[in-house]
């Protein structure tokens, strides 16, 4: 069966797994080296320019890499190629650099992922291209109207962070197109599985594979994928930059890719089983999941995706910073530390930084519902309540 009659879930369990690459084992091996042994000179030659399917030396990758790629590459219909990172952070990083030069101007959600705004805010300024943020609410004749002769690219997270704005990534990507404007999107939080970004237009998507993919909080990865326009220059980037990942996280990551898809539906049904109680506990304000109708965007939600993931945020009443942190601290099966996506519950008071839209107002916690049995969930965070009720 050809890999585009395959469904997603197919994919997941069968992807990049090429008999050239695995020799008859079910998972690809770890391939650990810098130094490729040749036979002659001429066949080191032939190796150059580096390739992927041809080893050369180990930064140029192993079948533990091009696996796991191809396997990514599989899940985004349309696409050409993925590269992988040492992090999500800097899957981001390589993504814009791959696009913007100095005098453009990038257009980035107001709601994005903090480091990815300090990137912008720092790192992209110190090279001469200008950031304007905009409204993650913008509709996308909004998001037309910001365009500006230098504008190069659209930067799209959604939803977004800490508050789960959903944005209308097909019309956004549309009016880019119309003007021969670049479309990035985060798309972490729903995965593949739950939106297929390039098929709605996006040129490059990316995944902090850190979160859902390799699912079990012990690595740290990141991957972009491209259509076939972006994708020379996408590698051309990242090998300019020495970028390569270990062979070890590569392999953590695709095994989490196998079971990605009964892991994020078991995510699904806790957290919108738990939001749906939380929106009718007294000290809640506000439920900010995608899937429900009080999240900014759900009608875009409902349209484009086919699913929601573990993470979102409640806003709370009538309480101070301190009480949102009681509350958290209250909590025993909810950890308090950063990311998401692992098999764990996790629970942070938040505080986005805006510049050019507004966040809800009240304390911001942002829950991580693992793969803990939700009643269990429900009684934790009904104990946390009650402590600042
Ligand atoms: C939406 C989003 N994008 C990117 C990242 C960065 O990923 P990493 O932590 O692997 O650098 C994160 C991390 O929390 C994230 O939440």
């Amino acid at each position: 069966m050809s890999s585009k009659d395959k469904r997603p879930d197919t994919k997941l369990v069968h992807g990049g797994r090429r008999g050239e690459w695995l020799g008859g084992m079910v998972n690809v091996p770890v391939a650990r080296t810098s130094t490729v042994l040749f036979e002659d000179v001429a066949s080191m030659q032939a190796a150059y320019p580096p390739r992927d399917g041809t080893l050369s030396y180990g930064r140029n990758g192993t079948p533990t890499l091009w696996s796991l790629a191809e396997a990514l590459t599989e899940l985004e219909p349309g696409a050409a190629g993925t590269r992988l990172y040492p992090s999500g952070a800097a899957a981001v990083s390589f993504a814009l650099a791959s696009v913007v030069k100095p005098g453009d101007q990038l257009l980035m959600v107001d709601s994005v992922y903090q480091p990815t705004r300090t990137f912008c805010d720092l790192g992209l300024k110190r090279y001469g291209i200008a950031t304007r943020y905009y409204d993650p609410r913008a509709t996308a004749a909004e998001v037309e109207a910001l365009l500006s002769r230098t504008t190069k690219a659209i930067f799209m997270e959604s939803p977004g962070s800490l508050t789960f704005e959903v944005q209308d990534v097909p019309g956004i990507c549309a009016v880019a197109r119309k003007h021969g404007v670049t479309t990035l999107l985060d798309n972490t939080w729903a995965t593949p599985l739950f939106f297929q970004a390039l098929p709605r237009g996006i040129d490059l998507s990316i995944l902090a594979c850190t979160k859902y993919v390799a699912g079990h909080a012990d690595v740290m990865l990141g991957s972009v994928t491209a259509t076939e326009a972006y994708w020379q220059e996408l590698n051309r980037t990242a090998r300019l930059y020495g970028q390569s990942v270990g062979p070890d996280d590569a392999y953590l990551a695709a095994r989490g890719l196998r079971t990605m898809g009964v892991r994020l539906r078991r995510h699904e049904d806790s957290a919108i089983k738990i939001a749906r109680w939380l929106q009718d506990q007294a000290p809640v304000a506000q439920v900010l999941h995608p899937a429900l109708e009080s999240c900014p965007g759900h009608e875009y939600w409902k349209r484009d995706f086919t699913g929601s993931s573990g993470l979102f945020a409640i806003v709370l009443n009538d309480v101070d910073e301190a009480a949102a942190a009681r509350f958290v601290e209250n909590l025993d099966l909810f950890g308090i530390g950063y990311s998401w996506g692992g098999f764990e519950s996790l629970a942070l008071p938040v505080q986005p930084k805006r510049t050019a839209s507004t966040s809800p107002p009240g304390p911001i916690v942002r829950l991580h519902i693992g793969l803990e049995d939700p009643d269990d969930l429900m009684a934790d965070l009904d104990r946390g309540l009650r402590a600042i009720a």
